[in-house]
């Protein structure tokens, strides 16, 4: 299975950090945000896999991360020319998956746990998606799910009441339904392609499983304490 990781948009929330860098470039305790992504996928035997970044830093991630020699990887690059969200910058990797089955990653996410045994789970499920849940104190700022034993009812993007405290953490398995799916989206109030609505599709055919992390999980762009907190845990697991 291919994998992609998701390093476009403008980082807005961490202004003015991200005026000049890119978002997934800033420094993350010793090493640049995309290292840890990287590192998850390659960690879970994903050694074939697209950047896709925005136009204005494309180079520097070629610049930076090359071949993918030095992660024992390969890279791919694709260019995201407008911040049309996470789901358009997904439709642009559909040749590079031959249309196949895909593990995305978004470029700021950082997890304690690996994904090896989720890796492989979803490869024997063999219809429709998987994702990861983590339980955290400020749910309104992701996609929460609604959790009714193993099975998942409804994902919503940001709430303003969240059903529960399960936010869907940025690294998602999907099959190749994917690549219609994406072609089917409309803009969402904040004028982006949301991931979300590509979940609930999945959620809405009774094809999407998850897992629940155990360890810790940052996404370094929610926040500026997120970002504190993310270069802290990362230098504790060092
Ligand atoms: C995105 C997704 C959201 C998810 C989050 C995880 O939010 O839209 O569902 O919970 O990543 O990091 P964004 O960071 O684009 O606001």
């Amino acid at each position: 299975m291919k994998g992609i990781i998701l390093a476009g948009g403008t980082g807005s929330r961490l202004d003015p950090l991200t005026r000049v860098v890119n978002k997934h470039l800033l420094p993350v305790y010793d090493r640049p945000m995309i290292y840890y992504p990287i590192q998850t996928l390659v960690s879970a035997g994903i050694k074939d896999i697209m950047i896709v970044s925005g136009k204005g830093h494309a180079g520097q991630f070629l610049e930076l991360l090359r071949s993918g020699k030095e992660f024992g990887a390969r890279f791919s690059y694709a260019v995201q020319e407008e911040a049309g969200g996470i789901a358009q910058a997904l439709s642009l990797c559909e040749d590079f998956s031959d249309r196949g089955s895909v593990i995305v990653m978004l470029g700021d996410n950082i997890l304690e746990d690996d994904i090896t045994s989720a890796v492989h789970d979803f490869q024997k499920q063999k219809i429709g998606a998987k994702i990861f849940l983590k339980e955290v104190d400020n749910p309104k700022s992701f996609g929460v799910a609604e959790v009714d034993g193993d099975k998942i009812k409804s994902i919503i993007e940001k709430p303003d009441a969240p059903k529960s405290n399960l936010a869907v953490i940025g690294v998602y398995m999907y099959d190749k339904q994917v690549w219609d799916v994406v072609k089917t989206l409309k803009p969402s109030g904040r004028g982006e392609l949301e991931i979300t609505d590509v979940n609930n599709f999945y959620v809405g055919k009774g094809e999407m499983t998850f897992e629940q992390l155990s360890g810790w999980w940052g996404d370094g762009g929610e926040s500026f304490d997120s970002l504190l907190k993310a270069g802290n845990l990362a230098a504790m697991k060092n």
